[in-house]
């Protein structure tokens, strides 16, 4: 015992000397098999400070589940129907602590950032909202497991205390442009943050998050047909890769063997799992968040009328797991799904 703890010391003073090595802050892990290359570069500065602003709210007290429903006790609850009235509370206080501004005027201040005086009215846009939030929140956990995880979402997991997350996109139109033969640019030659600052096209999100185009440029063979993709199209996918990586804070080589991008067998796990996140991505959008362009205000749209929409910056905000893996969905049963009904009773088979 006493040996396995000096080793353990022994261990740690090493790779802190090693550490140590690394003169520019960057730390290099490999992952992928021993020659590949494979490895991924984190600034350590940049990872602390983003690991000092993922502290987690504290979680509130678990709320029994006895007793009638919310469906049963209120007027006008559509998807927490299946829940307690204490679980109910609990749901509201804690949505109320991730999403409203601590600095709202007093008319906008906790519950009246989405309740008018009578709490079952819908007048206010934000409520409207946030029912088809919490349907979104529940979806994302009971049917995306593929992506999160048992380790989930919440409402905090975007919103961090913001009405409006820090990260969601519209479409850009781009800046406008002369019309004749060069005037299709492809969305391309302007720096954007959406492409990482390269010239990119700068709009990768409507082809891939709320379209379904082919993100595949690399043909089996040479020659006929093989290769069909243009320059154009590859490019079109390298933005989209550019902002994966952005959004994840790691480089080409945390999902692909740089030698074979295409190839799934020399790829990590983490790129199947980014796989589930490109359609999950697209399925919020289509599901959730368009059909909320009517509820939203004129004021709240892009410049061509769209509404905010969720890319992998919007949970992941530049960590490869979002808030580094750390989990409120957990202690929050109320949003990780329908309750499940309890089964009925098997019907008695009839003695013959
Ligand atoms: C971010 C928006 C939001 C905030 C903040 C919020 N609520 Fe709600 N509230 C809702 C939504 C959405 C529903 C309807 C849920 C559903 O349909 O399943 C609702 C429904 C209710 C109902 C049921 C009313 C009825 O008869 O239909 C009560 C009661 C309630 N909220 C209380 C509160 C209290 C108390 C607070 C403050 C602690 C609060 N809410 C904060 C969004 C919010
Ligand atoms: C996957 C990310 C994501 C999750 C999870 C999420 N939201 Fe949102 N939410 C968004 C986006 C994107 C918008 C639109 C932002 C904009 O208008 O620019 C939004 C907007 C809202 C708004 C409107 C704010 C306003 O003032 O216009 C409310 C209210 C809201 N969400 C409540 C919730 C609640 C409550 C939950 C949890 C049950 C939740 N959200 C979970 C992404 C998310
Ligand atoms: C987080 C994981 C992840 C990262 C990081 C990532 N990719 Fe990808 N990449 C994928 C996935 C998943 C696909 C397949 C997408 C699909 O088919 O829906 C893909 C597909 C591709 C393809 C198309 C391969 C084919 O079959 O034709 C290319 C090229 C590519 N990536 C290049 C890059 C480059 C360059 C970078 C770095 C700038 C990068 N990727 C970073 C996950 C990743
Ligand atoms: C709704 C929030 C949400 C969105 C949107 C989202 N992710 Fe994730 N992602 C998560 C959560 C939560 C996890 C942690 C799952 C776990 O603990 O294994 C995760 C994990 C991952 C992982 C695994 C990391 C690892 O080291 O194991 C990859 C890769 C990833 N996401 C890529 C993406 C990409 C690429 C996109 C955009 C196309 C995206 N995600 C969009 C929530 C999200």
């Amino acid at each position: 015992m006493i040996r396995a703890t000096r080793l353990l010391v022994v261990l740690a003073l090493s790779s802190a000397l090693l550490a140590g090595c690394s003169k520019s802050g960057v730390e290099s892990v490999q992952n992928g098999y021993r020659g590949t290359g494979m490895a991924t570069l984190y600034d350590k500065d940049r990872v602390a400070a983003q690991y000092a602003a993922s502290q987690l709210p504290a979680v509130s007290p678990a709320a029994p589940g006895e007793g009638p429903t919310a469906g049963q006790i209120y007027q006008n609850v559509k998807v927490l129907d299946d829940l307690s009235a204490a679980e109910f509370a609990r749901v509201m206080l804690s949505i109320t602590e991730w999403v409203v501004p601590k600095d709202a005027p007093p008319e906008q201040a906790a519950c009246n950032y989405c309740h008018s005086a009578n709490l079952a009215d819908d007048s206010k846009y934000q409520k409207v909202v946030a029912r088809k939030m919490l349907q979104m929140t529940r979806d994302i956990n009971s049917k995306w497991q593929t992506h999160v995880a048992s380790t989930g979402v919440t409402c905090y997991t975007c919103h961090r205390g913001n009405a409006v997350p820090a990260y969601a996109w519209f479409k850009d139109p781009g800046p406008g442009h002369q019309s004749g033969i060069i005037a299709t640019r492809a969305g391309q030659n302007t720096p954007s943050l959406a492409a990482g600052l390269t010239s990119l096209p700068y709009d990768p999100f409507t082809p891939f998050l709320l379209n379904d185009e082919p993100i595949r440029v690399e043909g089996k063979s040479i020659g006929g047909d093989a290769n069909r993709s243009s320059i154009k199209q590859a490019e079109w996918t390298y933005s989209l890769m550019v902002h994966m990586s952005e959004s994840l804070g790691v480089n080409c080589a945390y999902c692909h063997n740089t030698r074979a991008w295409s190839d799934w067998s020399q790829s990590t796990p983490q790129r199947v799992t980014a796989w589930h996140g490109i359609r999950m991505a697209r399925e919020l959008n289509n599901q959730y968040m368009v059909p909320l362009t009517e509820t939203f205000p004129a004021n709240r749209l892009g410049v061509t009328g769209d509404v905010a929409k969720v890319n992998c910056s919007t949970c992941h905000q530049g960590v490869y797991k979002p808030m580094f893996g750390a989990s409120l969905a957990k202690d929050y049963p109320e949003l990780r799904g329908r309750k499940a009904t309890p089964a009925a009773t098997p019907p008695v088979a009839a003695v013959p």
